[in-house]
């Protein structure tokens, strides 16, 4: 049946021209992105910090040992950045100074701040050629009737299986150190936030734990945990034993070491529903009933319902998954159904911190 006739407004002229502003904002985004990147690259965070937290622009300029022609341009990537909250700007005076905020506190080379690993590598791979080329071929990928991501079906790779390794080891250093640092980013925070979800527990296994850098911290925090890392034979293979924490080769689709609980920490918005619920299938076998104590804890993005720039970064976060993997960043409901789907009886959202979600899932 033909939809109901709508009155057509058209927009008035101060409409349009706001329109055209916001058009103007959306298709020149990426230049926000680029000059973040171009402050990265130069070492913009890390000079300011070393220059007592503050710095004029002449004084960047000699510290970063730019050509003092450039000054001028700088200066305009300064600007844009300060507007985008990069870094602040203080006008008080003639001479403008900048300096960091949370943000750019977070991109000091080699520095961990409040247990927040230094994500300058994050920036440097999501504005990655690689990134962007698979982001511009996304209207021809929806023409397509192919399983493969953007980013796979470009490339010819996946993340994480070794096949970019193969390919590019320098761009596959890159993304390895963007994912340890932003997978490590705030899980001191997790163990003060929500330590009691470890209490108790005898042992635990770290499903895709990588280096085991989690693990270690929660033996630190609670040195009655057994904990047991499980990851790809390519990466166990790498690690050295530390007698603090074991290490299992292994691919999780067909086993998980069995443990009193399961942590899978930012593993799962990397996966379809469908690999999310063999993976957490594997999850539940390894672990025992509920009256046991056995439960699997769940740490991801959890998209809310609110709106601001903590809801755009999830939004953004999801569409990256989908230009560069096979993943998607779910709702409580999402993950609910998830969990369900997978033969766990119930869940509990312990905690939302941040973006991040921790969820306590029951067989
Ligand atoms: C996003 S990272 C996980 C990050 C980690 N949980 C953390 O929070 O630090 C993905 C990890 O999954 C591992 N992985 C991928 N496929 C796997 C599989 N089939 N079995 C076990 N580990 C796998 C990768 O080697 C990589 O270390």
């Amino acid at each position: 049946m033909a939809a109901e006739a709508q009155q057509l407004t058209v927009p008035t002229e101060a409409e349009l021209l706001q329109g055209q502003a916001d058009l103007w904002r959306h298709s020149l985004y990426y230049m926000t992105s680029m000059a973040f990147q171009c402050a990265v690259k130069l070492g913009v965070p890390t000079t300011i910090h070393s220059l007592g937290g503050a710095a004029s622009l002449p004084d960047l300029v000699v510290a970063l040992s730019l050509p003092p022609a450039k000054l001028p341009y700088l200066c305009r990537i300064m600007r844009l950045l300060a507007t985008s909250g990069v870094f602040a700007a203080d006008n008080a005076t003639d001479v403008v100074t900048y300096r960091l905020t949370p943000l750019s506190w977070l991109l000091l080379d080699g520095v961990a701040v409040e247990g927040h690993p230094s994500q300058s590598s994050l920036v440097l791979a999501a504005t990655s050629r690689n990134c962007l080329e698979a982001a511009m071929g996304l209207s021809d990928w929806f023409k397509k009737d192919v399983a493969a991501s953007p980013f796979e079906d470009l490339h010819g790779v996946t993340l994480f299986d070794g096949s970019m390794a193969e390919q590019d080891p320098e761009i596959d250093a890159v993304f390895n150190d963007a994912l340890a640092s932003h997978d490590n980013s705030g899980f001191l925070t997790v163990l003060r936030e929500c330590g009691t979800i470890f209490q108790g527990l005898e042992s635990l296994t770290d499903c895709c734990g990588g280096d085991g850098t989690t693990a270690r911290a929660i033996v630190e925090t609670f040195p009655q945990i057994k904990c047991t890392v499980l990851d790809l034979p390519r990466v166990i293979d790498n690690v050295q034993a530390d007698g603090v924490v074991n290490y299992v080769a292994g691919d999780m689709f067909k086993s998980v070491p069995p443990a009193h609980a399961v942590l899978i920490k930012l593993v799962l918005h990397h996966w379809s529903d469908e690999d999310c619920v063999k993976i957490l299938a594997q999850c539940k076998k390894a672990i025992p009933s509920r009256e046991e104590g056995g439960k699997v804890m769940v740490i991801d993005i959890v998209v809310d319902s609110s709106s601001g720039p903590t809801h755009e970064a999830e939004l953004l976060m999801d569409v990256a998954m989908m230009v560069m993997t096979n993943g998607r960043q779910r709702d409580e409901t999402d993950w609910s159904e998830i969990f369900t789907k997978a033969g766990f009886n119930d869940y509990k959202l312990v905690k939302k911190l941040g973006a991040r979600g921790v969820f306590e899932v029951y067989p």
